[in-house]
């Protein structure tokens, strides 16, 4: 195991109504003045707005609004966001919704504090402070309620970036499932997806003897095998939804990725298609990862081979382990459509003359240095096959 530290200091309160204590959770974590930031309307029509503005009202605490984050959150909204909080005072930022509306939060909150374009931030300056944040989630999917990162895509060429700061943590994280109840099919499965990828994207490492962190990750896999099918069949199953939410948190504050190298090659080659096409991002990822997978699994045959036995109870084939192997990505794969994914570039909307063009935005602009992967050093020609598989 490679040295590591962590520190996650996120409060979490998880369960049913614990949005009505928004406003308690503000006032214990030091804000006065909150900017309530949210997506484009479905909190709204779930009543959820309404019943947080009641908590912060009940705290005596004052608050604006900003609503209209797009999914794949956008840069645009981000600079208004920062106006807003300067013109306001606002010393903290209560984000309600999923992934897109929490990572635009996170991009004010740096930027209220920046003398600079908070663009600086996605583009490799580290971020030291910004105001505090906290979250209400709507979606279990990226995982941004208890991480340190934040995606954000750039109006101008349309192309996404990520940052990460442990100043960007949000202060609390109010997880109630029930709140996911209202998300429609295609969305909870975007969630299971991106959900997965962020597990296999620690598990795909070259670190030796990470007994501890490859059983977490199995344990969370299993769990989305066993808890996705029966959401996806019955949307009010409350049990089901609460496991699946603890485990998109779990895979993604990095409790089972410390210690060891992680890949993010499914993740960088994925950015890019929904930049471009504006896809959701799980729905980009269920067809990148079975091809990453597959272009990848002769770097280590025996890892694909455990996930295969361990997590999508294959039978170990010891003559030839790479059957073993492919057998888990086929398994992933069938998954991932049978939960109702799209399993190809044409049916995401993506399109074969783009491939160049997203190859060398992927290796060039992205992670800038020509190749992309911790699992495997892929290059443009690379990442071309990949995207053609
Ligand atoms: O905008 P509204 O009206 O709220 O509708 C949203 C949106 O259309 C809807 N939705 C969310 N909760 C709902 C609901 N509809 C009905 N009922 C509910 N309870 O779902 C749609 C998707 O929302 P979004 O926030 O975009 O989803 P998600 O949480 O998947 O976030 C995706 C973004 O997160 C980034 C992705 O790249 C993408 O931009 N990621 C962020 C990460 C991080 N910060 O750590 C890591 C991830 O790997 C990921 O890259
Ligand atoms: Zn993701």
């Amino acid at each position: 195991m490679d040295n590591f530290t962590f520190y996650a200091p996120t409060y979490f309160a998880f369960g049913k109504e614990t949005e009505n204590e928004a406003g308690k959770y503000v006032k214990r974590f030091g804000g006065s003045r909150v900017l309530i930031h949210y997506g484009g309307g479905s909190v709204i029509r779930s009543g959820l707005l309404d019943r947080v503005k009641r908590s912060l009202e009940a705290e005596q605490l004052a608050y604006v609004e900003l609503g209209g984050v797009k999914p794949n959150p956008r840069s645009g909204l981000v600079y208004k966001g920062i106006d807003l909080c300067r013109k306001e005072n606002i010393d903290f930022i209560l984000a309600v919704g999923g992934g897109s509306a929490i990572d635009s939060a996170k991009a004010i909150a740096a930027g209220a504090l920046y003398s600079g374009d908070f663009w600086d931030y996605y583009e490799g300056k580290a971020v030291e402070e910004a105001l505090a944040i906290g979250t209400i989630i709507t979606i279990s999917a990226a995982g941004s309620e208890g991480s340190a990162d934040s995606v954000v895509t750039k109006e101008e060429g349309m192309f996404k970036r990520a940052t990460t700061g442990e100043a960007l943590r949000p202060k609390f994280t109010i997880m109630n499932p029930s709140l996911t109840q209202t998300l429609p099919a295609y969305q909870t499965a975007c969630g299971i997806t991106d959900i997965i990828a962020h597990l296999y994207e620690r598990y795909l490492t070259n670190t030796k003897e990470v007994e501890v962190t490859d059983r977490m990750i199995e344990a969370l896999m299993l769990t989305m095998i066993h808890e996705g099918p029966k959401v996806m069949e019955d949307p009010d199953n409350y049990e089901a939804r609460a496991n699946i939410m603890w485990a998109g948190m779990m895979a993604h504050n990095n409790s089972c990725g410390v210690g060891r190298t992680q890949d993010w090659t499914s993740h960088d080659i994925e950015h890019e298609l929904s930049a471009l096409y504006d896809c959701a991002h799980g729905a980009g990822l269920a067809v990148v990862m079975p091809a990453v997978f597959s272009y990848n699994m002769k770097h280590n045959v025996m890892r694909f081979a455990q996930a295969a036995v361990r997590v999508w109870g294959c039978q170990m084939d010891f003559e030839q382990p790479e059957k073993t192997a492919l057998a888990g990505i086929e398994a992933l794969r069938q998954f991932l459509i049978s939960i109702g994914m799209p399993k190809n570039f044409h049916e995401l909307g993506a399109k074969k003359e783009d491939i160049e063009k997203l190859a060398h935005t992927a290796c060039y602009g992205d992670v800038n240095t020509g190749t992309l992967g911790g699992f495997v050093t892929l290059n443009q020609k690379d990442v071309e096959n990949i995207y053609r598989l």
